[in-house]
């Protein structure tokens, strides 16, 4: 190459760099503003406090103050309430505290959601035995049964592959959940969830199946098995320890749990083919006991027992999944909030305590469809559900809050401050072409190039509740993420859920602080701060009688 070649090709290179670098570096450029004046919030208008350095050392005292009143508190956890999120990934949990903050006319990024005030938080590593990017069964066995197993299997061990039915009938591949050691305990326990019932995460309490599939009959038989060797989830949720033993279960799923011949009170069919009604055989069971008991498939009914629910109580409020709530038939579809309530209403009956697990089942589903709006929606009635919670009990509660996965959602593009998190994120692609500030690696979002140029999104209406958010590479359904999810924690033992852990930890750790399951926890039951004012009134009472039959 010659040498005036050569000083035209460093000349190029240095005019190159002054234009790229005119407003910060490289990585890090101050351009494009496009977006501010229509879409943007201004934050000028807003938070005028936090332009004076006061303001955030104020805000720094009041985190240590914070930090110090979070005492340890050793204390029996008598109930234990675990909230999932599915596919709450932490990129999600920016996006819905943000979103939080614009619906109530703020800038929105310093909103804290109800559980981010929780005193302990720590990261669970998700990954299952045979994936690095897990599903929600493997991830349910993890955080309900502690133990990691194979994709796609719910309740058995690492010895069972997806759809080997046969393995899977070995018993002793057979796991118990933190439901079961509570009621082992003599404790109740329920579910609540979104999704249907018999769906992968709240299946994690009570089923052990060879696939997440098999939710009826039908899936079994279709998969070549017959159900006296693999009985499905539906009717082991119905007809075996433990699901048949908890007091509660609200949510969707009615469909696998009545025959295809039998129309349901929506007007839609079930999937059953072996003639069983599972909802009749329920409530058979719970009178074979003389327990109170009843079946409910909307909201008035729901609302009309919320003070005084029966002994048992089944809700199955839509023949599959519930309705996401910006969608939702409010008539009939009580919000998640209104099902935790019920639920804890239920169980705190019993006076040695109840385990619950209640589920944000489709905040995972706003993801897959790529309709961010969707998610962040559920993600912020999944906190109501919490804020319910935490209402609602005492002191005796250790209430967990965590994901069973992440998502492939990113917050993206130097977007200003206070700008719409559904909306356009201030940079544009070197193409010129805008971008959003929320967007996925994958899913049904990925939109076709049109001649050879990346379609411009933010000219679509995207304040649509189903709008599909723009995403890279064209799939059916987005996957999930294989990032680590948060653990929070308030209550009895919070801070034992401080660090970077296995997600299979976290029974062991809840089942440590309520002194329940498989004798990972002799340093805490022998403890004398947890003495329970129950259990020494228990213990005088034995003694008595034990002196009285003594005479
Ligand atoms: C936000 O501002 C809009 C427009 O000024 C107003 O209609 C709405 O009521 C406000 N919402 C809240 C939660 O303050
Ligand atoms: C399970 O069976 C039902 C009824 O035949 C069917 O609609 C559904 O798609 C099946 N599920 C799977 C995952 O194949
Ligand atoms: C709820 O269910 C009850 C009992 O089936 C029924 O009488 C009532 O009309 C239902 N409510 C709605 C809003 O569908
Ligand atoms: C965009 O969608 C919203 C919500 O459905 C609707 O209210 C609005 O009219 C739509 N705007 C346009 C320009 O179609
Ligand atoms: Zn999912």
């Amino acid at each position: 190459m010659s040498t005036t070649m050569c000083a035209v090709h460093i000349a190029l290179f240095v005019v190159l760099v002054t234009v790229t670098t005119i407003n910060g570096d490289h990585y890090h450029p101050e351009k494009y503003t496009r977006h501010s004046e229509q879409l943007q919030r201004n934050p000028d208008a807003f938070n005028t406090a936090e332009r004076s350095a006061e303001f955030w050392r104020n805000s720094a005292k009041e985190g240590i103050e914070n930090r110090l009143r979070a005492v340890k508190n050793d204390k029996l956890a008598r109930n234990v309430i675990m909230f999932l999120g599915d596919g709450m990934s932490i990129p999600t949990l920016m996006a819905a505290r943000t979103l939080k903050g614009q619906r109530q006319n703020r800038t929105g990024e310093e909103t804290e959601l109800f559980f981010e005030t929780f005193p302990t938080v720590g990261l669970s590593k998700t990954y299952c035995l045979d994936k690095q990017i897990p599903d929600s069964s493997c991830t349910a066995t993890a955080y309900l049964a502690g133990i990691k197993n194979n994709y796609g299997t719910v309740g058995v061990d690492g010895r069972v592959q997806r759809r080997d039915c046969l393995a899977s009938a070995d018993k002793s591949t057979h796991l118990d959940s933190i439901a079961a050691w509570a009621l082992d305990d003599g404790r109740d326990a329920g579910i609540v969830t979104t999704t249907r019932v018999t769906h992968a995460s709240p299946s994690g309490t009570y089923a052990r199946s060879a696939n997440r599939d098999w939710e009826s009959d039908a899936n079994v038989t279709q998969a070549g098995f017959t159900t006296d060797v693999c009985p499905d989830i539906a009717m082991q949720l119905i007809t075996t320890s433990p699901g048949n033993n908890f007091k509660v279960i609200l949510g969707g799923g009615r469909r696998e749990f009545i025959p295809n011949t039998f129309i349901d009170e929506e007007g839609t069919a079930g999937n059953r083919l072996d003639g069983r009604n599972l909802i009749d055989e329920w409530k058979t069971d719970k009178e074979s006991r003389g327990a109170t008991n009843q079946y409910v498939w909307n909201r008035s009914q729901l609302m009309s027992l919320r003070n005084s629910p029966p002994e048992y109580l089944l809700g199955l409020f839509e023949s599959g999944h519930m309705q996401y709530n910006l969608m939702a038939d409010k008539a009939t579809e009580p919000t998640l909030a209104e099902l935790t309530e019920v639920a804890i209403n239920s169980l705190s009956r019993n006076e040695k305590g109840y385990f619950l697990f209640v589920e944000g089942g489709r905040i995972d589903h706003g993801h897959h469809e790529n309709w961010a709006r969707l998610a962040l929606d559920e993600t912020l009635e999944f906190d109501l559900a919490i804020e319910k919670a935490v209402e609602m009990v005492g002191d005796d509660t250790l209430i967990v809050v965590t994901a069973d996965h992440a998502h492939v959602m990113a917050v993206n593009g130097y977007t200003k401050r206070g700008g719409d998190i559904l909306g356009p994120s201030d940079d544009l692609g070197d193409d010129g072409i805008p971008y959003m500030t929320l967007s996925y690696t994958n899913g049904p979002g990925a939109r076709e190039h049109v001649n050879g140029a990346r379609v411009d999104v933010t000219k679509e209406n995207f304040t649509v509740a189903d709008w599909r958010t723009h995403a890279e590479v064209i799939l059916d359904s987005e996957t999930h993420g294989g990032d680590d999810v948060a653990v929070l924690a308030w209550g009895p033992h919070h801070h034992l859920f401080t660090g970077v852990y296995e997600q299979s930890h976290i029974p062991f750790r809840m089942a440590y602080a309520a002194c329940i399951g498989p004798g990972l926890h002799a340093d805490a039951c022998s403890s004398a701060s947890l003495l329970h004012p129950l259990s020494l009134f228990y213990a005088v009472t034995l003694s008595i009688l034990h002196r009285v039959f003594q005479r």
